[in-house]
């Protein structure tokens, strides 16, 4: 970014499961202490992260702990978690590396200073975002990386009504070719289609798990 633009980015977006690959990029950028000396950071910086918000976040089927979790203790720490009577709720994504009841507790503690913003965006949006990228820059992101993209684009969106001037930093944490068979049935002839004019809808993503599980099954004699 240094190189690139001379300067830090505005914004730091990067998606959320459990919340190693966020953290290891909003590092850099955080005030700590190591041996006594203090890390450099940067508070200007504003940190995102990206939590699936699936069928939307009312709809009870999504993976958003900071969004909709409460403060509970799963895998021995305590931290924001998908948790209802003691028990973990079983979450929801499109992206099978988001589909994850819980949140690493530096997240919560992020969330809670109000030091990083953690919004939440749709299988719809974050399949868009997919389709998107792949076709305008040939590049395709893997679905958990498409839901940073797909709030990136939000924020974009808003500078250009803003005339606000905004260098934004996005995580591709992984490459989409895993995912293309799934995001080819879960949209059909659509996918070929510009998502700027023909945006996913009527998404059948359990009907094309259950599809794919099948096969899966049957290649291994199961
Ligand atoms: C490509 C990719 N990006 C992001 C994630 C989510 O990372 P984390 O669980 O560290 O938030 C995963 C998880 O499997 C992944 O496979």
């Amino acid at each position: 970014m240094l190189e690139r633009t001379g300067a830090l980015p505005d914004a730091v977006v990067a998606c959320a499961g459990g919340g190693s690959n966020a953290i290891g990029t909003f590092a850099e950028y955080l005030l700590g202490m190591e041996d006594g000396e203090q890390y450099a950071g940067n508070d200007n910086v504003r940190l995102i992260g990206v939590e699936p918000a699936g069928e939307g976040l009312d709809a009870d089927k999504h993976g958003a702990p900071l969004n909709k979790g409460v403060v509970g203790i799963l895998h021995g720490s305590c931290s924001y978690a998908l948790l209802k009577d003691g028990e973990i709720l079983h979450p929801h994504s499109v992206s099978a590396g988001l589909d994850y009841p819980g949140i690493g507790p530096e997240h919560s503690y992020l969330k809670d200073t109000g030091r990083a913003a953690y919004p939440a965006v749709t299988d719809a949006e974050a399949l868009d975002a997919f389709r998107m990228l792949s076709r305008y820059e040939g590049i395709i992101p893997a679905l958990e990386s498409s839901h940073a993209l797909a709030y990136a684009l939000k924020l974009a969106q808003q500078c250009e009504e803003t005339g606000e001037e905004m260098n934004i930093l996005v995580t591709l944490s992984g490459r989409g070719d895993k995912d293309v068979d799934y995001v080819r049935r879960i949209q059909g002839d659509l996918a070929a289609e510009d998502p700027a004019t023909h945006p996913v809808v009527n998404l059948n993503i359990e009907g094309v798990l259950a599809e794919m599980t099948a096969e899966s099954n049957a290649r291994e004699g199961l």
